[in-house]
C-alpha cells in the first residue's frame, strides 16, 4: 500500500477565526482519505486548529521549530510547546526559512533530532536553485543536503521522516516542474537515502513534491512511482483547490 501525504503549507496566511472556517469547509468537502492530508499552518492557529481538526483524521503540522527545548532565543517555539499542543508534524529547512532566516544543514540536522526523540514526524524540505539547476547540479546539491540533514540520525528515525522535494524555481512561481522532473528527483532521493541506510528504507519513506502543485497538474504529479504526496503551498489556501488535490491522491 503506496503511503502518502497530501499537506498544505499556508505559510504566513489566515487569521484563526479564518483557520477555524477553513476547516469547518474543509469538513464538508467529504475527503475519503483525511489520514493521507495535513494542515501545515502558522503557530498562533495551532491550538484552535488541533480542536476543530479532532476526529477528522486530518494531521496539524508546524512550519519550523526551534532546536533547542528552552532558552533566550526571542520570538522562537520549542518542541515541547508543540508537543503540548498534540502536532503531528513540523517542517525543516523550508527554502523560505533558509533564505529569510539563516536555516541552515546544521540546523535542519538539529531541528530533524529534536523533533524526532520528541515523536513530532519532520518534513524535511531539499531542493535546489534555478541557477543550480542550469548548471544540472541539482542532483549534487540535493545530495549535500540529504548527508547534511541525516548526519549522525539513525535508520529507525531517519525512515519517519518525510522529505519535500521543493525545487526553489518551482515555489509560487507557477512554473511547476513537469512529472519527468519530479520523478527523478524524487527517484535519486529515494536512491539516496538507501544509500545512506539500507535499501529497505526505500518502501518506508514518504517523499513530496513541492512548488506550484494545482489541481490542474497535481494528477499527473501524484501519479508517479516515488511521488508519494504534495507540500502545496497556494493551491492550499483555498479549500476546494486543496481537496480536489488531496481527492486526486485518494
Ligand atoms: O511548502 C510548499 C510551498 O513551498 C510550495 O508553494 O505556492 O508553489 O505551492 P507553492
Amino acid at each position: 500500500m503506496k503511503r502518502f501525504l497530501i499537506a498544505g503549507n499556508w505559510k504566513m496566511n489566515k487569521t484563526t477565526a479564518q483557520a477555524v472556517h477553513y476547516v469547518h469547509e474543509l469538513k464538508a468537502q467529504k475527503l475519503t482519505n483525511p489520514e493521507s492530508v495535513a494542515i501545515i499552518a502558522p503557530f498562533t492557529q495551532l491550538e484552535a486548529l488541533k480542536k476543530e481538526l479532532e476526529g477528522t483524521g486530518i494531521s496539524l503540522g508546524a512550519q519550523n521549530v526551534h532546536y533547542e527545548h528552552s532558552g533566550a532565543f526571542t520570538g522562537e517555539i520549542s518542541v515541547d510547546m508543540l508537543k503540548e499542543i498534540g502536532v503531528d508534524y513540523c517542517v525543516v529547512g523550508h527554502s523560505e526559512r533558509r533564505e529569510y532566516f539563516n536555516e541552515t544543514d546544521e540546523t535542519v540536522n538539529r531541528k530533524l533530532k529534536v523533533l524526532l526523540e520528541e515523536g513530532i514526524t519532520p518534513i524535511l524540505c531539499v531542493g535546489e536553485s534555478l541557477e543550480v539547476r542550469e548548471k544540472k547540479q541539482e542532483q549534487a546539491f540535493v545530495c549535500g543536503q540529504l548527508g547534511e540533514a541525516f548526519a549522525g540520525i539513525p535508520q529507525e528515525y531517519a525512515e519517519k521522516v518525510v522529505i519535500a522535494y521543493e525545487p526553489i524555481w518551482a515555489i509560487g512561481t507557477g512554473h511547476t516542474a513537469t512529472p519527468e522532473q519530479a520523478e527523478e528527483m524524487c527517484a535519486f532521493i529515494r536512491g539516496m537515502m538507501q544509500g545512506l541506510y539500507d535499501m529497505s528504507i526505500g518502501d518506508k519513506l514518504i517523499i513530496q513534491y513541492g512548488g506550484s502543485m494545482k489541481p490542474g497538474n497535481a494528477k499527473e504529479l501524484l501519479e508517479k512511482t516515488d511521488i508519494n504526496g504534495g507540500l502545496i503551498g497556494g493551491a492550499s489556501l483555498k479549500v476546494k483547490d486543496f481537496a480536489e488535490i488531496a481527492k486526486t491522491a485518494a
